[in-house]
């Protein structure tokens, strides 16, 4: 019996939305994790609704790319809107999340659940960050820079020039 021609495998695209205001090593794991999980992997930047914003979101795509260099498969992008419209217009059917502490997991739920119910083809996966980082976030990162500590273990390299940049210059790190 002969079979007729395969259907041409579907590439499966992950979108990791978040603020990254900036990007931190946790969140680098994240994504490098998701890049070997997934043909593809967007690191969407959008802008929380109530979070004041330190870099523009341009730059602060800038930062991901950089970062991200070394995963090819990897790309940083705004989006603006519902994270399940974005993931509709680009064919992701997969929402990546870091999942730090149990203090994450109520409001993750809650907004993988709303995913689910506005989107039940697109899944969403919660990643683990490397526990000696589990209580790193951005705004933590921010608070450290600029009270000229040193915070050169939870960024990469890119950011911790654009923090230093963006404290005038004053770089305490070892
Ligand atoms: N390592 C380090 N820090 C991490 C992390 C990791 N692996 N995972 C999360 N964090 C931190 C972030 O740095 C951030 O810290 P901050 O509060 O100090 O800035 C915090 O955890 C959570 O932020 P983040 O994961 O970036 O998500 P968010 O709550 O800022 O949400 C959007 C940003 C854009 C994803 C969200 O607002 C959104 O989806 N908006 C679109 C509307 C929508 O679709 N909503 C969902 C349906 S209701």
């Amino acid at each position: 019996m002969t079979s007729g021609p395969k259907a041409a495998p579907t590439r499966k695209i992950a979108v990791y939305p978040g603020s990254f205001d900036p990007i931190t090593n946790g969140h680098l794991d994240i994504v490098e994790r998701a890049a070997r999980m997934f043909d593809e992997v967007v690191v969407a930047v959008g802008q929380h609704p109530t979070k004041p914003g330190y870099f523009p979101v341009s730059r602060r795509c800038e930062l991901i790319a950089a970062a991200c260099a070394h995963v090819t498969n990897v790309r940083a992008e705004h989006f603006e809107g519902l994270v399940v419209d974005y993931c509709a217009r680009l064919g992701a059917t997969v929402i990546v999340r870091g999942l730090r502490a149990a203090g994450d997991f109520e409001s993750e739920f809650q907004m993988g659940l709303a995913n689910r119910d506005m989107a039940p083809d697109i899944d969403t996966i919660f990643l683990i960050p490397p526990p000696e980082q589990m209580f790193v976030s951005s705004s933590l990162i921010r608070e450290i820079a600029g009270h000229g500590g040193d915070y050169s273990r939870y960024v990469p390299e890119v950011v911790g020039r654009a923090l230093v940049q963006k404290n005038g210059g004053a770089d305490r790190t070892p």
